[in-house]
């Protein structure tokens, strides 16, 4: 049985990642800092949902401090998701930004070259690097980031494809904005879908007519799981969904899936948000032999589904306290 390293096995995406491995039958490490980008009762769950396979291993702190080479011990794969997401408090939370994606990433570089196991690390990169380039997206483009964010994905890459060699494979995946069931709350899908359901104002960054190549969560962790093996040693790989949605036309699928209609508020576009994106996947079908499967209306349906069941889990439990809240009943 073979054993690999997940960092930010608590998060969004790399607890899906995690608990597609242990189907899959590798032993797994989950690691994560349960740092405070939002409510940590989310990662906290996730991690207690996964530390019940018994082939997963939660080790909790900071890819910083932590005896990082001393946990690669018998690791073969390292899936490093670990970091600090978001473009927008980048530009304010610099240093904690530079902490979480390039320091933590140098530190796991240096440890998994020191170690005699490891032979890949797959690492989450970002759209976020290529800023307003014209799309598609190409691979072989210039990079020219235009956020703090991006610019600390591009450190933490740059350093993560430059260890390639020796022994040691690495391969960066550019992923194309995530979603689907467990999105990070901070996404504009998931805070629509939100709001829709409440009956509040959706909150529209611009005129709305920005576009995102949406990527669907099992389709990123598919890609990821291929590119444990495939031949893409030392490079950058475009991962998306193979659309591109405009946030109106995602805003109109989502009245259309809340069964009601939604009220939009407008409000000026935000620094380091950028005009569209759209993955070129030749190199990811030509490597990694990787397609996505999952259309944007269905996957943005398993997600308002996913949404709906939390709402009613939450006033339910507003109407009914735990027991332990609970007041006696007057005799
Ligand atoms: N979600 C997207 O649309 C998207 C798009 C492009 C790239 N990415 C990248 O994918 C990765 C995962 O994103 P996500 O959406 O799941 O975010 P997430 O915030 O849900 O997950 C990241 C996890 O990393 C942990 N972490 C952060 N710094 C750490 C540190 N120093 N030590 C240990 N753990 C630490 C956090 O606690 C968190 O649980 C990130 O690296 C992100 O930059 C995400």
């Amino acid at each position: 049985m073979s054993t690999c390293l997940v960092t930010g096995a608590a998060g969004f995406i790399g607890s899906h990642l995690s608990s597609r491995l242990l189907d899959d039958g590798w032993n797994v490490i989950g690691l994560d800092g349960f740092t405070d980008t939002y409510d940590p009762s989310e990662k906290l769950a996730r991690a207690a949902a996964l530390s019940r396979h018994r082939r997963f291993r939660l080790v909790a702190g900071d890819l910083v401090d932590l005896p990082v080479k001393s946990l690669l011990r018998g690791t073969e794969v390292v899936f490093h998701l670990a970091g600090r997401p978001g473009v927008r408090p980048s530009f304010r939370q610099g240093r904690l930004y530079h902490h979480d994606n390039v320091e933590a990433s140098a530190r796991l570089v240096a440890a998994a070259q020191g170690s005699a196991t490891v032979r890949r690390i797959v690492h989450a990169s970002s759209s976020s690097l290529y800023g307003n380039a014209p799309v598609p997206f190409s691979e072989t483009a210039p990079v020219a980031p235009i956020s703090p964010y991006g610019r600390t994905k591009l450190a933490a890459e740059k350093t993560i494809l430059a260890a390639n060699g020796d022994g040691l494979e690495t391969v960066a995946l550019r992923y194309f904005t995530v979603y689907g069931p467990d999105q990070r709350p901070d996404l504009a899908l998931r805070r629509f879908a939100e709001a829709a359901l409440r009956g509040a104002h959706l909150h529209v960054l611009g005129d709305g007519t920005q576009s995102r190549d949406f990527t669907y969560v099992d389709d990123i962790v598919e890609a990821t799981v291929l590119a444990a093996t495939a031949p893409v040693a030392g490079m950058a790989v475009n991962i998306g969904g193979g659309s591109r949605v405009a946030l109106l036309d995602a805003i109109q699928l989502l009245e259309h899936l809340a069964g009601k209609p939604v009220r939009v508020r407008h409000e000026p576009v935000a620094r380091g948000d950028v005009r569209h994106t759209e993955a070129d996947l030749t190199r990811a079908r030509e490597l990694l032999g990787f397609r996505p499967r999952v259309a944007f209306a269905d996957g943005y349906a398993e997600e308002v589904a996913w949404i709906r069941s939390r709402l009613r889990g939450r006033s339910a439990a507003i109407s009914r306290p735990p027991a332990a809240l609970r007041l006696p009943r007057a005799a």
